[in-house]
C-alpha cells in the first residue's frame, strides 16, 4: 500500500483502531486539516466544494455537507440540522455524488455531480477510509490523497481542489482530510 501524501503511519495505524468500532455506512462530515486550515468543514451549494464557514457565502443554498456511502458512492446532502438551529429554508439539492477528476482531466475541481449533471472525467467510486483519513483508491489499488485547496476571494472560505501537477496557480495548500473535527470544536 502506498501513501501519496506523507502521513505517518503510527498516526494512521491509531485511527484505524479507533474507528473499527463505527459502522462504515453512518453518516459524516468532512474536515480538511493544512497550513492555516485547522479542521474546517467542508460545505457546498450542490456543485463546487468548499472549506470554510458557509454562512459566509451569502448562498441560501450553501450548507455543511453530511455524506452517506451508498452503492460504492458517497452521497452529500446539506447537514438539515444546522438549518433547524439558524434557519428555515433549507437547500433545495440533496444526495449528489461527489467526484474527483480523473487522472486525464484538465479539471481539479472537486465537485458533486447531480443526476441530470456531466458525470464524464470524473471519478465518482473509490472514496474510502484509513481509519478517520479520506483516500481514493487509485487504479493500481493504492489509497491515493491528493487533495489541495486554493483560497478564495472571501476570507475564509477555500475551495477544495485535487492533484496540484498540472495547476501553476499560487497558494496551494495540502490538505488532508478526515471525517473527524478538531477536537477543540467538540
Ligand atoms: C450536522 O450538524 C450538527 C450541528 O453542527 C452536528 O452536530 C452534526 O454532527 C452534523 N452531522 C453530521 C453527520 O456530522
Ligand atoms: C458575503 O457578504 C459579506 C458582507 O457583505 C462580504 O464580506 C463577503 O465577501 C460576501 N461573500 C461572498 C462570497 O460574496
Ligand atoms: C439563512 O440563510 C441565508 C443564506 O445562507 C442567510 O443569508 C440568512 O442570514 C440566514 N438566516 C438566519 C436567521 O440565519
Ligand atoms: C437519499 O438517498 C438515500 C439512500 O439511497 C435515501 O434513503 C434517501 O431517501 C434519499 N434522500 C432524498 C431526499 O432523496
Ligand atoms: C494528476 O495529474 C497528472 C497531470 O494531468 C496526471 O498525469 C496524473 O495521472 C494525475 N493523477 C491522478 C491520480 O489523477
Amino acid at each position: 500500500m502506498r501513501f501519496i501524501h506523507s502521513l505517518s503511519f503510527p498516526a494512521l495505524l491509531f485511527s484505524a483502531m479507533a474507528y473499527a468500532k463505527a459502522s462504515s455506512s453512518d453518516p459524516f462530515q468532512i474536515y480538511g486539516y493544512g497550513t492555516g486550515i485547522g479542521g474546517a468543514q467542508l460545505f457546498s451549494s450542490g456543485g463546487s466544494t468548499y472549506f470554510g464557514d458557509y454562512q459566509l457565502a451569502n448562498d441560501s443554498e450553501a450548507a455543511p455537507v453530511v455524506f452517506t456511502p451508498s452503492n460504492n458512492v458517497w452521497l452529500g446532502s446539506p447537514n438539515s440540522t444546522v438549518f433547524d438551529d439558524t434557519n428555515t429554508t433549507l437547500p433545495d439539492w440533496s444526495n449528489y455524488t461527489f467526484s474527483v477528476p480523473s487522472s486525464g482531466s484538465s479539471s481539479h475541481d472537486v465537485s458533486f455531480i447531480s443526476s441530470s449533471s456531466d458525470s464524464s472525467n470524473v471519478i465518482t467510486t473509490g472514496f474510502t477510509f484509513y481509519g478517520t483519513f479520506i483516500f481514493v483508491t487509485g487504479t493500481s489499488g493504492n489509497l491515493e490523497s491528493l487533495f489541495y485547496a486554493l483560497p478564495t476571494d472571501t476570507d475564509g472560505i477555500y475551495k477544495l481542489k485535487w492533484n496540484t501537477t498540472g495547476d501553476d496557480t499560487d497558494d496551494k495548500i495540502l490538505l488532508t482530510l478526515k471525517k473527524t473535527p478538531p477536537s477543540s470544536s467538540k
